[in-house]
């Protein structure tokens, strides 16, 4: 098994081997976390978090995590307004710069590839927090170890996937994943406009995965083992009739979740908006405040893997 350099995308996960280590390591730095016998593995050392787009859970839990570990942070929360960018300057000038203050950059940014361009410049390791429609490689390892802790196992999950396939790159980086395991059957929901790209489509295809679109929420869900819900992704439609139109498409509420599978758990990488309501979070398959936290939890472990 390689070890990874930058982690760009989730089609480097070859096979489940890695991604199983990294569950476990985050299982335990929770469990160190609760009983505050965390080892102090990454003293010393210096990540870098520039965010070229906005962030509550990926920023604050990669510094979080950094931190938990006994590394520091050093942080441009706002880098397409505050940092140098604003005179022009490339990202792979930026990142050659950063790279000379710290041991690793987490990179959210609004161009779809501009992580590649990132680790394309850097001698140390570059993590896409997401970039543009293109990936979330770190969401969805949270969402696979989510799965893991709330099923007990990712093989043989029946998943819906529901809302934005086009735009939301939590799911362009957990399909890759979720074809690394047996027997996982996918439902995709959305409205026509809201389609997953066909690369992707394509992708499902040559792994053999078993699929199906959608564009009927009600019949998807009843027999699904996960209900993951992704926010309709205004800040990527060209108009604002054009999110006004599929924006409320589908809403998970009470009713609908009490008539899931007793078992399933309901999914989402944040922020929400409508399309699951307040009053679903009492129900107990409502699962997207502890994914929030397992991202934690697992992005020490990633972080603990590059740099320890
Ligand atoms: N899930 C997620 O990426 O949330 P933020 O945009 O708040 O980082």
């Amino acid at each position: 098994m390689q070890k990874l350099r930058h982690v760009l995308s989730t089609k480097q996960f070859g096979d489940t081997r890695l991604l199983e280590q990294l569950c476990a390591s985050a299982a335990q730095m929770e469990l160190d976390d609760v009983a505050r016998t965390l080892p102090q593995p990454l003293r010393g050392r210096i990540l870098a978090t520039l965010f070229y787009e906005p962030s509550t859970r990926t920023r604050f839990s990669f510094e979080a995590a950094m931190q938990k570990l006994g590394g520091s942070v050093i942080t441009a929360e706002n880098a397409k307004d505050s940092s140098s960018a604003t005179k022009g300057e490339t990202i792979a000038d930026t990142i050659r710069v950063v790279s000379g203050y710290a041991d690793a950059i987490v990179m959210r940014h609004y161009e779809e590839g501009a992580a590649k361009k990132a680790a394309d410049a850097s001698p140390v390791p570059v993590i896409n927090a997401g970039d543009g429609v293109g990936e979330h490689p770190t969401q969805a390892l949270a969402d696979v170890f989510t799965i893991n802790k709330e099923l007990g196992k990712v093989d043989g999950a029946k998943v819906a996937l529901i809302g934005d396939l086009l735009n939301g790159r939590t799911i362009h980086s957990l399909l890759p994943l979720l074809a690394l395991y047996r027997d996982v059957s996918i439902i995709l929901v959305s409205p026509k406009q809201l389609r997953l790209p066909v690369k992707y489509v394509s992708f499902l295809e040559s792994k053999g995965v078993r699929f199906v679109e959608t564009d009927k929420l009600a019949g998807a869900v009843r027999s699904a083992d996960v209900v993951y819900v992704t926010r309709v992704q205004r800040e990527r439609f060209l108009s604002a009739e054009e999110y006004e139109a599929v924006k409320d498409a589908y809403i998970i509420d009470a009713k609908i979740a009490d008539n899931l599978k007793s078992t399933a758990i309901i999914m989402h990488a944040l922020p929400r908006v409508n399309e699951i309501s307040p009053d679903v979070d009492a129900n107990y398959r409502a699962a997207y405040f502890r994914q929030a936290k397992n991202a934690m939890y697992i992005r020490m472990a990633l972080l603990n893997y590059l740099l320890a």
